[in-house]
């Protein structure tokens, strides 16, 4: 399918807008400070969808959820669909937007006209992680070996990480996306319904069919999303969290969902937050807190380990009640306080650096967020960091175009210690999957994001730090990862 001109273009445009892909245009934004999760939502993977589509959706998502994030008015969804109809426009010009193509020709013709790359240059946009580009499957985690811990399965292309808890009696799996940009527990009820018509797909439910332990509180919650609305009712059953039993759990089930929850592609059937209850909509503790609170963890922790999908060794890994020390180098163990006051998870950036030289950029801070893909910085601090990167180029809209082949590093320093990214992980994808060593779609954009000095960072930074949040301590720790 074309992507450019004329009805097919509108049609496409349309189904951007009002179908599943990104119907975060859905819901109007909200000033209401208390209205401020946008956890990570899976992205409709399409294979006639360009990558520089894709960048949209991740940007016009990234800023969504951190104007709620800071209780700003984020951008109208006419500027949203602005930027999107503009990326269109000038993507329509391209010839090889070849997204549609066979995984395995495009794997065949690349390694067939390989450039070989320069010896100390990245060898291009990893192959490993085309299949996640563009079918969008998730990749199981091996079992973690430590204590307390869950794997972390790789949604995509390093899009989202999913644990697998058990709920009510007999116990359950659920798939369940780990959000540390919000503070909600929900899954998916017995008779949701799709907001978009129908049921919630071909994912697990729970309810008092399948549950004993089932009691509804009488309470419902609601809590809107970029991309619309979950809605439910808070109850009570017995959830399971890496072997940690919490029973009488209060937590939500969703009995109405968005397409972008409810969706068989949907690969989680739930989203756990694991930010501070301070910005809960259903104003209950955390799992996290509650497993503290009951001590079956000595404190309130939550550690990540954010594996890359290229790496091939699926050792995502999310740990409770403690760090695993097995996990990171601990010379290179960092600690500072939390900056945000609403209960995200915020650190000073004392410096921001490409190839080892300081762009200059002071009094910047860092919300970590595993619910988000990119990094989203403000404008001027993003084309100060791609000004370093030999070969970028912006793209007009925010976005910026860097060669498959970049050898650049780029540094944020928190707590005095440097943390590289390494510049695989500066590719978000390759413009034209026929050549993974042509351009690429760069994974630092801009945004409008409010505050001049508030960078939006998720992981694509957070890929290249052991990540760890401390609620009883108020901070944050981050170490290099083994
Ligand atoms: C890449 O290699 C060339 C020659 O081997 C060297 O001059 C250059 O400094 C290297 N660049 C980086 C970023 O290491
Ligand atoms: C999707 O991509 C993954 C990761 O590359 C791959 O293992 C899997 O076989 C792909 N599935 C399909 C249906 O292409
Ligand atoms: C339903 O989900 C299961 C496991 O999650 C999967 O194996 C199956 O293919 C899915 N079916 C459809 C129709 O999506
Ligand atoms: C979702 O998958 C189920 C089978 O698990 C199937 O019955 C249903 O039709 C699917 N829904 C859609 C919208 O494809
Ligand atoms: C891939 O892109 C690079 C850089 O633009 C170009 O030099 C090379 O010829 C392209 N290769 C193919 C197979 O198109």
């Amino acid at each position: 399918m074309r992507l450019v001109n004329g009805s097919s273009f509108l049609l496409l445009l349309a189904s951007l807008l009002f179908t599943r892909p990104i119907s975060i245009y859905a819901s109007p934004v909200k000033r209401d400070v208390n209205v401020v999760t946008v956890p990570l939502k899976r992205l409709q993977q399409r294979t006639d969808l360009h990558p520089t589509v894709l960048l949209q959706q991740h940007i016009n998502r990234g800023h969504r959820r951190h104007a709620r994030m800071t209780g700003r008015r984020g951008p109208s969804d006419e500027t949203l669909a602005e930027n999107l109809y503009k990326r269109f426009n000038r993507i329509g010009t391209e010839p090889n937007h070849a997204f549609n193509r066979r995984h395995h020709l495009l794997l065949k013709k690349n390694v067939e006209n390989d450039n070989p790359p320069s010896s100390n240059a990245t060898a291009g946009f990893p192959e490993a992680a085309l299949g996640g580009v563009v079918n969008g499957s998730l990749t199981p985690a091996v079992i973690p070996a430590a204590a307390n811990s869950l794997g972390l399965d790789i949604e995509a292309h390093d899009v989202g990480y999913i644990a697998t808890i058990q709920a009510g009696t007999p116990p359950r799996n659920f798939r369940v996306l780990m959000d540390s940009g919000s503070a909600d527990f929900w899954i998916g009820g017995e008779g949701c319904q799709s907001q978009g018509g129908g049921n919630c797909g071909n994912h697990t439910l729970l309810g008092p069919k399948s549950s004993s332990s089932f009691v509804e509180s009488g309470k419902r919650f609601e809590i809107r999303y970029g991309s619309g609305t979950v809605e439910g009712n808070l109850v009570t059953d017995n959830i399971n969290i890496a072997g940690l039993t919490l029973n009488k759990h209060l937590f939500g089930v969703a009995l109405s969902e968005t397409v972008d929850f409810s969706g068989n592609s949907t690969t989680f059937d739930g989203v756990m937050g694991l930010a501070k209850s301070s910005v809960s909509q259903q104003m209950v503790p955390t799992p996290v807190e509650a497993l503290a609170s009951n001590a079956l963890i000595s404190s309130a922790i939550t550690s990540y380990k954010i594996s890359r999908l290229s790496d091939d060794t699926n050792d995502g890994q999310i740990t409770f009640g403690c760090l695993d020390y097995t996990k990171f180098d601990p010379d290179t163990l960092v600690t500072f306080p939390n900056v945000n006051t609403q209960g995200f998870w915020e650190g000073d950036i004392s410096s921001v650096a490409v190839n080892g030289k300081d762009l200059g950029l002071n009094a910047r801070t860092a919300i970590l967020d595993t619910g988000t893909t990119l990094i989203i910085a403000p404008a001027e601090d993003a084309a100060a960091v791609h000004a370093q990167i030999p070969g970028s180029k912006s793209d007009g809209d925010g976005g910026f175009i860097i060669p498959c082949t970049t050898n650049a590093v780029m540094s944020l320093i928190f707590g005095g210690m440097t943390f590289d990214i390494q510049p695989i992980d500066l590719l978000f994808a390759p413009v034209d999957v026929s050549n993974l060593t042509g351009d690429c779609v760069s994974g630092v954009s801009s945004g409008q994001i409010g505050d001049a000095n508030e960078w939006l960072v998720g992981n694509v930074f957070l890929k290249n730090a052991y990540f760890s949040t401390d609620i009883a301590k108020n901070q944050i720790s981050l170490a290099k990862p083994v």
